[in-house]
């Protein structure tokens, strides 16, 4: 049995990974750590409740004498390491909390695992620290450039992209420095349940059920590869099962898009299925597919993204041949799920939604500019 510590676990990664370790390692002690910041939501987690293996403990991960209190009382052995701030717009608009948590709450985690695995007598036989990261570390690829691998430079290009680099360096050198015994996951973009609407996909598809403008950055070139969150489970859960001490794994999808054919998609998923149900019609009586017209009238092109990467692609073959790593999920049968999700979780999204943020986005990203 391990004691797992899954820091940002309310978040939209953590809480999917947290249902899907609770299923598949129903004796595991789970100890969800998370601030509830705005992308955090405790109810995503509700099915874990009256678990006896289960605890949700809201605190910060720089907390250092509450991480070492947790990590002593709960004799955790494996951290899987989600907490962070995630959305490149808002590492532009304000980008101290990135630097606070991503740099400095990743090396305080760090910190304080290798006190109590590294330094103490009564330290665990085993430990792992399994980094989650991301392949926006490696900057912006060119139409025919190869895809990321693992041995690519570093270039990260955005203010939440160079706090997560940062936090892979650190959590490298604990490693070749301490011995700590760590494990990190590249992955590329992620969708799926409970993602804050503030990200591409499940941002057009509640703006396609309310009737708001669709606001694709730029002319919609930019690519990325995209992956449904229960096959980044599969692999973070992959990487730490068979993963290398002290190697780094990239997870992709092998799904490349365009935005702008990601928004099309969506955009006739929601006709279809709106074609098809009388009662999607009157309960979301402001989407155009209510009144049968094309959800398509509310892509808007907008003022692009400053910084803007326009491709990433992974090249998963490390994982594939060492980890035996493949997704499962298509894009189709994935999108389709996100959507039902959505469509059936609508007092989830409406009660996430932050209406500062959207003034701020509405203002930057308004049509035209
Ligand atoms: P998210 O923004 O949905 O969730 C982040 C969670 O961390 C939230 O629950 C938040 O409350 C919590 N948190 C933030 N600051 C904290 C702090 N100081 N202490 C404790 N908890 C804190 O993010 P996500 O999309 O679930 O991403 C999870 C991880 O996966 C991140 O590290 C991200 O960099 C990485 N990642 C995300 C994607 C993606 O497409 N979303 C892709 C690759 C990697
Ligand atoms: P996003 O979901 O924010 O993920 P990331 O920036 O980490 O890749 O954005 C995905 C792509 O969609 C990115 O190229 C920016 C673009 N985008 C839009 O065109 N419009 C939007 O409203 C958002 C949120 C993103």
């Amino acid at each position: 049995m391990r004691s797992l510590l899954v820091t940002g676990g309310a978040g939209f990664i953590g809480s999917n990974f947290a249902l899907y370790w609770a299923e598949k390692y129903p004796d595991d002690r789970l100890v969800i750590l998370d601030a509830l910041t705005y992308a955090g939501n405790k109810a995503n987690l509700v099915e874990l409740e009256g678990l006896d293996t289960y605890r949700f403990v809201h605190g910060d991960i720089g907390d250092q004498a509450l991480i070492e209190s947790l990590m002593l009382d709960e004799k955790i052995d494996l951290i899987v390491h989600f907490a962070a701030e995630s959305h490149v717009d808002r590492s532009i608009h304000e980008p101290d909390a990135f630097i606070q948590t991503n740099v400095l709450g990743t090396h305080n985690l760090l910190k304080v695992a290798r006190e109590v695995w590294l330094e103490r007598d009564d330290a665990p036989s085993w430990h792992r620290f399994q980094h989650v990261s991301t392949d926006e570390v490696y900057g912006t690829l060119g139409p025919d450039d190869p895809a990321f691998t693992e041995s690519t430079a570093y270039a990260p290009n955005s203010p939440y992209a160079a706090s997560k680099a940062a936090s892979d360096h650190l959590v490298r050198a604990y490693h070749h420095t301490f011995g700590l015994q760590v494990t990190t996951s590249n992955c590329s973009n992620n969708y799926g349940p409970y993602q804050f609407p503030e990200k591409l996909i499940p941002l057009m598809i509640v703006n396609a059920l309310t009737g708001k403008p669709m606001p694709v950055y730029g002319d919609g070139s930019n690519i990325r590869d995209w992956l449904y969150v229960d096959d980044h489970c599969r692999g973070i859960d992959l990487v730490i099962e068979k993963g290398a001490i002290g190697e780094t794994y990239n997870i992709g999808g092998n799904n490349e898009w365009t935005n702008i054919d990601i928004v099309k998609q969506i955009c006739t998923h929601i006709d279809n299925i709106f074609a098809a149900d009388s009662e999607l019609r009157s309960t979301f009586p402001d989407a155009p597919a209510a009144a049968g017209k094309p959800t398509e009238s509310l892509i808007t092109y907008v003022k692009d993204r400053l910084g803007h990467d326009w491709r990433y692609a992974i090249d998963a073959t490390r994982a594939t041949n060492e980890l035996n790593y493949e997704p499962v999920e298509t894009f189709e049968s994935g999108l389709q799920r996100t959507l039902k999700w959505m469509l059936d979780n609508e007092s989830w999204w409406r009660a996430v939604m932050d209406g500062s943020y959207r003034d701020w986005i509405e203002k930057n990203y308004s049509a035209g500019e």
